[in-house]
């Protein structure tokens, strides 16, 4: 494979002694759970994200649905969420015993139109779950007012967004609580699972707390029916070496982008990402449609360049629900459906060279058009 649409050993060889440094520091201590090193990286990663808590936790899933949780969400309730996502979004809410309730999205950047809230509003919906797609903001204001008119939640999925803003505003901060995932592919992520939920409400924050650890506040005293998920030390330490350079290598994804963006452009290629001038992406992935999608990908791997679909199928219409409510609605998610088939992400990483930009450009463009 010439171009490969990933590479993580790169990170570790730029880092290689401060990350081994971070390794010898946790196992000489002797305490591998839940000690110094998560404190401070959810002291730090608050500090960077600009909320009062962070509350770290095994995964990006589980922070979705910790977060719920702590707002009092459960059977019974609904949660909108768009349509197009990776199925977590989905399978949080379904995991708390409400129902998630899908809306369609925009074309342009495969994010929940707004536009579309009240067609899926109903007396039982408790929350909004806006996801920053891709690493792009969703357009968060009527969001928000949607669901100031409407008293619910606002829990951002910004597992694919560390870094990003809406109108200079750091997503994190932007709705009651985000969850953030570190799966080892994100803009920050950890060498396994791990994930935090950030958020200036100090009670969600002490149940987050609570529900990750057993449900116990108090060692062996279980209030909460809570979960196992907690991040362990050296995920922890890692983090926080890898934290100190999420800017610098958010600002490489950012030049790649615009690199795609003009190479792109410059042959009239009409899929490119639209990014609005409300928007501060990360480029956790850059992701071009095309009508023939499946045969451009097969095209691509013919000259050497590996790409990946984020997202072939939609969570509503996946095995995991099928023959459940959920999948027997078969309701119509028209542009979402069309990004399902039409969606190609490319290479993009902060290790990425500005060559291999050019070689997939030129791939791209020797693919015949009809
Ligand atoms: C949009 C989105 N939400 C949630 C998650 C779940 O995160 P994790 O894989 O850490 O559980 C992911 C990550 O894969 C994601 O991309």
């Amino acid at each position: 494979m010439r171009v490969p649409i990933l590479e993580l050993k790169p990170t570790y060889l730029e880092l290689k002694d401060e990350l081994d440094a971070a390794y010898h520091r946790v196992m000489d201590s002797g305490w591998y759970l839940m000690g110094r090193e998560v404190d401070a990286f959810e002291e730090e990663f608050a500090a960077y994200i600009g909320t009062k808590h962070c509350v770290a936790v095994g995964n990006g899933l589980d922070a979705i649905r910790l977060a719920l949780v702590a707002y009092g969400i459960g059977p019974g309730d609904e949660v909108i969420v768009p349509a197009h996502t990776f199925i977590a979004t989905w399978l949080a809410v379904s995991q708390t015993g409400a129902t998630p309730i899908g809306v369609d999205v925009c074309l342009d950047t495969a994010n929940l139109d707004p536009s579309l809230l009240s067609g899926a509003l109903s007396s039982r919906t408790k929350a909004i779950i806006p996801v920053h797609l891709y690493g792009q903001p969703a357009d968060m204001d009527p969001i928000h007012d949607f669901a100031k008119a409407h008293n619910l939640i606002v829990i951002e999925d910004a597992a694919q967004a560390h870094g990003a803003r809406y109108k200079e505003r750091m997503c994190g901060t932007l709705g009651h609580a985000a969850a953030f995932s570190f799966y080892p592919g994100k803009n920050l992520g950890a060498f396994s699972d791990g994930g935090a939920i950030t958020t200036d409400d100090a009670e969600v924050a002490r149940k987050a707390r609570m529900l990750r650890n057993y449900g116990s506040e108090t060692r062996y005293y279980h209030d909460l029916p809570g979960i196992n998920s907690r991040l362990d030390e050296l995920q922890a330490s890692f983090l926080r070496v890898k934290l100190r350079h999420l800017d610098a290598w958010n600002s490489r994804r950012a030049e790649l982008a615009q690199n795609y963006l003009s190479q792109l452009s410059a042959f009239n290629f009409e899929g490119i990402p639209v990014v609005s001038e409300w928007s501060q992406p990360v480029w956790h992935l850059f992701v071009i449609r095309h009508p023939r999608r499946d045969a451009l990908q097969q095209h691509l791997v013919y000259q050497g360049i590996q790409t990946l679909i984020h997202y072939p199928i939609l969570p509503h219409l996946s095995g995991a629900y099928a023959n459940t409510e959920i999948g027997n609605r078969k309701v119509e998610m028209r542009i979402a459906e069309q990004v399902a088939k039409e969606v190609l992400s490319l290479p993009i990483g902060p290790h990425l060279s500005s060559q291999s930009v050019i070689d997939v450009v030129s791939a791209i463009q020797s693919f015949p058009r009809d």
